[in-house]
């Protein structure tokens, strides 16, 4: 067996360490380019406390705030010029996993000589090592502040998908699951369940490892306690540490052992619907489940255990209750797929994170699971 590790250089997890931002910012430069997304943070008094720590420290900063849902090309360019017009030496994203990414674009492409387009379209390398980037998530599911992709939207051509150096994983996360007590039901809900889906794509990916594995079975145990209660219960921390945890593990975990079919389908789907990336996969995890369950009987032995069952047969029907309890709906229909859509999307999501799916699924295949979201 073989498998190697890309991880964060330093991890900070607990409630009140956001309290430690400045302190960790100052160890990464004098100045920040610093990545919000549109108004919570601002609302929340959040984003007041950061650029007071910032200030404390001596570390000037520029704001690059209103990353929308899916961030866009137009938005991470405007980052990256900004960045090297003011000549930032690190970047500070604060956040959801859009403002994450953001960040994770504008770190990695503000020092190559070429723009994004070349290699986000062009497949070009990253010439140099990324600016190091500080990631502060404010939801807990995507994982963003442990994983070396940044996922991106080309609005123009409508095409969702990675910007992925082994070098964009984060150089420090700062997880503070105080952060998380201010997201509304749906967002933790959706967020929680693209942690979920994440955890049990990569415990069965083909590249787990036992590294892995033991992260997102430890994630997987911890959201089936406690997302319902982060969900119904959004104040009490007893249920939001937990679940920020487990976001946690599961980025460290899937950032090292990738995904499955329920994320190669969720890029073009993301694209194509518009609906929030959590939704997408709870609804579509269920049947991918039950599609992989004979080429990973045992890994979902594992899941099913995790998940407080019995037996790796009964983890569809479960996920499906989960969503159902959660308020996630069973189906896309309400968000624009059609039937005539289906087998575009099929062939959209041949690659990626299709490849590490433990069963190959032929196109005909890809469209029957799509077809049960319809
Ligand atoms: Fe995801």
């Amino acid at each position: 067996m073989t498998f190697h590790l890309s991880l964060p250089r330093r991890v900070l997890f607990g409630p009140g360490v956001y309290a430690r931002l400045g302190e960790v910012a100052r160890t990464m430069g004098r100045r920040a380019l610093l990545v919000t997304g549109r108004s919570a943070l601002r609302r929340s008094g959040r984003l007041q406390q950061a650029e007071d720590m910032l200030r404390e420290q001596g570390v000037d900063y520029l704001l690059i705030e209103g990353v929308e849902n899916d961030p866009s090309l137009t938005t991470c360019v405007h980052a990256i010029h900004t960045a090297r017009r003011e000549r930032c030496d690190f970047v500070l994203s604060i956040g959801g996993g859009s403002a994450l990414d953001a960040g994770k674009a504008a770190a990695a492409v503000a020092p190559q000589a070429g723009d994004l387009e070349a290699y986000f379209h062009g497949g070009r390398k990253l010439e140099r090592n990324p600016l190091p980037h500080l990631a502060v998530p404010t939801t807990a599911g995507t994982g963003s502040e442990s994983t070396p992709n940044a996922v991106l939207t080309d609005t123009a051509r409508g095409i969702k998908k990675s910007l992925r150096d082994e070098r964009m994983v984060p150089d420090a996360a700062l997880a503070d699951p105080e952060l998380t007590l201010s997201a509304p039901p749906d967002v933790t809900a959706q967020a929680g369940m693209d942690a979920l889906t994440q955890a049990i794509e990569c415990c069965v990916s083909r590249d787990a490892n036992p590294f892995s594995d033991a992260l997102a079975l430890r994630a997987i145990e911890l959201l089936a306690r406690h997302l319902p209660g982060a969900v119904a219960e959004g104040s009490d921390l007893a249920h939001r540490e937990p679940v920020a945890l487990a976001s946690l593990l599961t980025g460290i975990a899937f950032g090292n052992a990738g995904l499955g079919a329920v994320h190669g389908f969720a890029n073009p789907l993301g694209a194509a619907l518009h609906a929030p990336h959590g939704l997408i996969c709870a609804a579509l995890l269920p049947h991918v489940c039950e599609f992989n369950l004979p080429a990973a009987e045992r890994k979902f032995g594992d899941v099913a255990r995790a998940l407080g069952l019995h037996a790796a047969g009964e983890v569809p029907a479960a996920l499906a209750a989960l969503n159902h309890r959660l308020g996630i709906p069973a189906r896309l229909d309400g968000f624009g797929l059609t039937e005539e859509a289906l087998p575009a999307l099929a062939a959209a999501s041949r690659s990626g994170s299709m490849l590490k799916n433990p069963r190959s699924a032929t196109d005909d295949e890809r469209v029957g699971l799509l077809r049960k979201v319809l």
